[in-house]
């Protein structure tokens, strides 16, 4: 049953925010495009966990998706509809190379290529992600991210995009959620390739750190005018009572799921709380490592969906907290903790720990079980969401945050991982049996919103 939010701030306009704001939504490339064996593709590490029987709830696969790959031109005139601004997207490391020793796939640069195009012709400033999850197998079946020969091949496959798209693409991040490839991908075992092992979680999130941390010079070597950052999936987190235990855990938790991140990106090395806990699972550094992962960056890209909160779990390895969800919060239709407030504490506690930089709210959205009624899409829930984010990054810019641009996760209903097509975030509805698009409710209200006509 969706909850309608009550408390909304009664006015939000485009105007309240400075006139080079930036306004836009992302998508990511397995979630949307399909087109899963066309044009040279090849299989990656997604198609075959999606494959595998009681891996996604749905038993779905990207194979289709929204057929973005077809009908990129629909998408786009989309978000021009909507009067955005930039457009963030994810390019398919599977499209561009077919094995270790190949040479680049002609046609998936053309793919690539006639995308970025299409958005410039449309006034959409192009925001591209190298790396949203989808490794290719034939990379995974030699160790994946857990072989260092991938930050090679990586950084190869990087070198080719930035070459030929870096006089069009100016805005670059190196990866999306390196926290999702690696402890979801490797610790719980719920996204591809499906390991459930820490100490290998570890050494894979530290290799793809250290693939961030080389690929920001070359990036820059290819496209001088480049702006070079990261996003990461950070979570504000609380205590689940007022007890000197649950207070303590909330700094475990942090820890590992914040500042091993940002500790690291800034130059502060692991931190000592969270090292101490994962003992001999931490992974191997080698010389080097640490410089490279400090790299100066451009922006820091924020993807914030909810806060967490943590109660005191001794017998939890490593960090003896366990994650709480109290009853009496308000939550999205996929039980995600509606919290604007939490996305002001997490932007105004990273810029003050942090030199960031400019700030981007590279992701932000809600899933709720939306129904095309009479051919429209009532998400009144999700509008309001929206609304209520906004209004918080308002307040928080006046509070003196460098946020500098949002994107809405997402402009369509996609492929939502081990959720299949479950979860819906799109401010346009798929109707997947037709492949029709149809603007929602919410959409309709941030294209106004972007316009300045509400
Ligand atoms: C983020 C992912 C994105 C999408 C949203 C809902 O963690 O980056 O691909 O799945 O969650």
């Amino acid at each position: 049953m969706t909850m309608i939010l009550t408390d909304l701030p009664t006015a939000i306009k485009r105007s309240d925010f400075a006139s080079d704001f930036l306004w836009g939504v992302s998508t990511s490339a397995y979630q949307i495009e399909g087109a899963a064996a066309v044009d040279g593709r090849v299989p990656s590490i997604w198609d075959t966990f999606s494959a595998t029987p009681g891996k996604i709830r749905d038993g779905s696969t990207g194979a289709v998706a929204c057929d973005h790959y077809h009908r990129w031109e629909e998408d786009l005139d989309l978000a021009q509809s909507m009067g955005l601004n930039v457009y963030r997207f994810s390019i398919a490391w599977t499209r561009i190379f077919n094995g270790v020793d190949a040479e680049p796939n002609a046609k998936g640069l053309a793919f690539y290529s006639k995308l970025v195009d299409g958005m410039l012709a449309r006034g959409l400033q192009p925001w591209c992600t190298l790396y949203h999850w989808d490794l290719p197998q034939y990379i995974q079946d030699q160790g994946g991210w857990n072989n260092r020969d991938t930050i090679k091949l990586y950084l190869q496959y990087v070198d080719v995009i930035t070459r030929h798209l870096g006089d069009r693409i100016k805005h670059w991040i190196t990866h999306n959620e390196p926290w999702c490839t690696a402890m979801h991908g490797n610790w719980d075992g719920m996204h591809a390739p499906g390991n459930k092992s820490l100490p290998l979680a570890l050494q894979v999130c530290h290799n793809v750190l250290v693939s961030h941390g080389h690929a920001v010079p070359l990036i820059r070597a290819n496209v001088p005018d480049a702006k070079v950052g990261i996003a990461l999936s950070l979570h504000p987190v609380k205590p689940a009572s007022d007890s000197a235990e649950d207070i303590a855990a909330v700094s475990r938790h942090d820890a590992l799921r914040n500042r091993w991140f940002l500790d690291v990106l800034y130059g502060r090395g692991y931190p000592a709380e969270a090292l101490a806990l994962v003992g001999a699972d931490a992974p191997v550094i080698e010389p080097g490592d640490m410089e490279a992962i400090a790299v100066p960056c451009d922006f820091l890209g924020v993807n914030y969906y909810f806060p967490e909160e943590v109660a005191n779990a001794p017998e939890d390895y490593p960090l003896r907290t366990r994650i709480v969800y109290p009853q009496d919060r308000q939550r999205t239709d996929f039980g995600w903790e509606v919290s604007p407030d939490g996305m002001v504490t997490l932007l105004e506690r990273v810029a003050r720990d942090y030199p960031t930089g400019d700030l981007y709210v590279t992701e932000n959205g809600s899933s709720y079980d939306d129904h095309l009624e009479g051919g429209v899409v009532q998400d009144t829930a999700r509008r309001d969401y929206l609304i209520r984010h906004l209004a918080a990054m308002r307040d928080a810019i006046a509070a003196g945050s460098k946020i500098k641009g949002y994107f809405a996760w997402s402009l369509l209903d996609n492929f939502e991982w081990a959720e299949g097509y479950l979860r819906r975030f799109g401010l346009t509805y798929i109707d997947y049996a037709t492949q029709r698009r149809i603007v929602k409710q919410s959409g309709e209200w941030y294209s106004a919103f972007v316009r300045g006509k509400n």
